[in-house]
């Protein structure tokens, strides 16, 4: 097997990555995957070490499958709680994350609802950051979730024609996949309202592969192979407001729409999941949608990912340059 050095002490973005170091990591979560399905899921590897958990913005999926990933290889985790926290008496985020730091844990997972904060405190922190989703940035431990979802299913990541559906706009989790799946050759496909579908996206792929903007759902849906559902974001701001019953017409996945896409496409969502709104309840629970073996596979990658960076996979990873 190829060894590829994994070059980096933090996990902040999918953009910088190559393909190889993705595969990389795909490949490092396959054995986290078995451990998933056996009966005693506990292991001692990174037993004395600790993972902080810092979410400033609710979480269900993200926060709680760091946390068991950390459990179950043997680690203790230190979990800020923001919303009873100092932060509410006016504390900067970078003095409670160095509060956080000076109890030492080996590294911080953090979700912030600015783009660029958890490349912000990395720069400041000497151990290893995970960014657990910023602002309308990224949120690469979901694209690589999604990448092993899709190979697994399929076989390869190679080639797809991918439509991304919904609140583009605000959507960290489709700025980590197209970048992701744009790296193997995957066709992308944007749809949605035209104000949540950013012109600037076609040109987001770094290899210049184009990026297709639509916007009727059925054009999107046409000769799929995988098709990625967003969520509305009503907690962001949406201007122009779109009546919600409106966009269940117009864009709303049911059965009879997924029929367009090529036989046995796959569906995948990243959750939270509105159901009656973006997907069909019908679609989010058929045999075509991937939403349960997310999760699963999401503890995967990040017990892979907590290994390589401060197990450090059984090598010295090198010092960070923190100022
Ligand atoms: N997919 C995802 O990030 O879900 P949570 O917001 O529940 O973590």
């Amino acid at each position: 097997m190829e060894i590829v050095p994994y070059r980096f002490n933090d996990l902040l973005a999918i953009e910088p990555l190559r393909a190889d170091e993705i595969t990389f990591l795909l490949d490092q979560s396959k054995p986290f995957q078995e451990i998933q399905r056996h009966p005693l899921k506990k292991l001692a590897t990174l037993r004395g070490k600790t993972v902080g958990l810092a979410f400033f913005e609710p979480s269900t999926r993200t926060r709680i499958s760091f946390s068991t990933a950390a459990s179950r290889l043997g680690a203790d985790t230190m979990q800020l709680q923001a919303e009873s926290s100092s932060l509410q008496k006016g504390e900067s985020l970078l003095d409670t994350v160095r509060t956080l730091d000076a109890m030492k844990p080996d590294c911080i997972v953090m979700r912030h609802r600015s783009s660029g904060a958890a490349d912000f405190v990395a720069r400041h922190l000497e151990i290893p950051v995970l960014n657990a989703g910023d602002g309308t940035h990224e949120h690469p431990t979901q694209a690589l979730l999604d990448a092993l979802t899709i190979r697994d299913r399929l076989g390869r990541l190679d080639g797809w024609n991918v439509s991304i559906i919904g609140d583009i706009l605000h959507s960290r989790v489709a700025r980590s996949n197209i970048h992701l799946l744009s790296r193997f050759g995957c066709h992308i496909t944007l749809c949605g309202p035209p104000m949540w579908v950013p012109r600037e996206l076609e040109h987001i792929t770094e290899c210049g592969a184009p990026v297709r903007r639509v916007s009727r759902v059925e054009e999107a849906l046409d000769g799929a192979d995988i098709v990625l559902m967003l969520r509305v974001q009503q907690e962001r701001m949406h201007e122009p407001k779109l009546p919600l019953d409106e966009y269940v017409m117009l864009y709303q996945l049911t059965q009879d729409r997924l029929r367009l896409a090529r036989p046995g496409a796959l569906v995948l969502h990243p959750g939270p999941m509105i159901r009656g709104l973006e997907i069909d309840p019908v679609v989010a629970d058929g045999p075509q949608s991937c939403v349960l073996e997310q999760v699963t596979n999401g503890l995967a990658v990040r017990m892979a990912l907590l290994f390589l960076l401060i197990g450090h996979g059984g090598e010295e990873s090198p010092a960070k340059d923190a100022s």
